[in-house]
């Protein structure tokens, strides 16, 4: 025998000078789920271990995660059914509970780099991301709200936000806005390949958000398609993506290397709700090992091309490494 793979793999030295990809809190984008109230801390029925937490508590969590090493926060608001309409005009506003959150985590801990979701499911009365007429989700109205959304996010001090609507356009119109109030250093993080996925059940229990009618088809994409994620990402970068996202994580990782391959911007990955809830559900039963799967799945993440993660899984991750 003149080759021996296994020399390379005879003990955890070896293996470890080898090993070509590791999982460090540098990685990670952590979602964070708040709630209007005082000292509220409501776990997430099918999201075990997982929270929403009111802004007063969510000062501590946002310093616990800065100790641990986690630098990066996605902010989504669970909005009051009364304060919801098919424009979701409550996204506008300077006082909402968004832009009190990123208020508070940036001053809680100036330094964590504050990104936002923008859509307007969580504010609509359909639970849909666009403006619903006549049953459908309209595009063009749709961009506009959200680029003054992006607006009033980053007026209270975001960082970055990210849309994750998939109406065509908006990153574009959302750049625009920014540029032309001096908003120039603000970024934006595209959900670039968003797919109709089955996997956001447990995400739209958190925000209540399930759309009231039919599903997400016509604006997020058909998980049968590889190519159309190409170009979807591609024209998401032309408008003024600075990182592009592919979404859900685990099923989809052909299409994260492939992007990786075709792109120069930094890529993300999220691995969403349903990929959280089903290791959970698994390893309550026994039949999983929660942490070994944790990081086998965090770092076929990687390795197939994420430059960073958003994962509800971050701060059990860090605490292993
Ligand atoms: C809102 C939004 C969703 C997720 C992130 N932003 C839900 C959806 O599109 O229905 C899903 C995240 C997850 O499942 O963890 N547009």
């Amino acid at each position: 025998m003149l080759i021996r793979n296994r020399r390379l793999r005879t003990n955890e030295a070896i293996r470890s000078l080898v090993r070509e990809t590791i999982i460090t809190p540098n990685d990670f984008i952590v979602p964070l789920f708040v709630v209007e109230g005082q000292n509220v801390k409501e776990e997430i029925a099918s999201m075990p271990n997982y929270y929403r937490y009111s802004l007063d508590l969510l000062k501590k969590e946002v310093k616990e995660l800065w100790d641990l090493g986690l630098k990066s926060v996605l902010v989504f608001g669970k909005v009051a059914d009364n304060l919801k309409n098919n424009k979701g005009t409550e996204a506008l506003n300077a006082e909402g509970l968004m832009q009190r959150a990123v208020k508070t985590i940036k001053d809680a801990v100036p330094e964590m780099l504050v990104m936002t979701d923008v859509a307007l499911d969580p504010y609509s009365s359909y639970g849909h991301d666009g403006i619903v007429e006549n049953g459908q989700i309209i595009n063009d109205a749709t961009k506009e709200v959200l680029a003054k959304m992006s607006l009033s996010h980053v007026q209270a001090g975001a960082d970055f936000v990210a849309p994750s609507d998939m109406m065509d356009g908006r990153v574009k119109a959302i750049r625009e806005l920014l540029e032309q109030e001096g908003y120039v250093n603000s970024g934006i993080m595209s959900y670039s390949a968003k797919y109709a996925s089955a996997f956001y059940g447990p995400f739209r229990d958190a925000l209540d958000s399930a759309p009231g009618f039919g599903d997400k088809k016509t604006y997020q994409m058909d998980p049968a398609n590889r190519e159309e994620a190409i170009k979807e990402t591609l024209q998401d970068i032309e408008e003024g993506a600075d990182i592009v996202m592919v979404k859900p994580g685990l099923c989809y990782l052909d299409i994260v290397r492939e992007i990786k391959n075709a792109v120069s911007v930094p890529v993300a990955v999220y691995q969403v709700s349903g990929e959280y809830s089903m290791l959970k559900a698994a390893a309550q039963k026994g039949w999983l090992d929660h942490d070994a799967v944790m990081l086998e799945q965090l770092t076929a993440i990687k390795r197939a091309g994420a430059h960073m993660i958003a994962s509800y899984f971050a701060k059990d991750a860090v605490k292993l490494l």
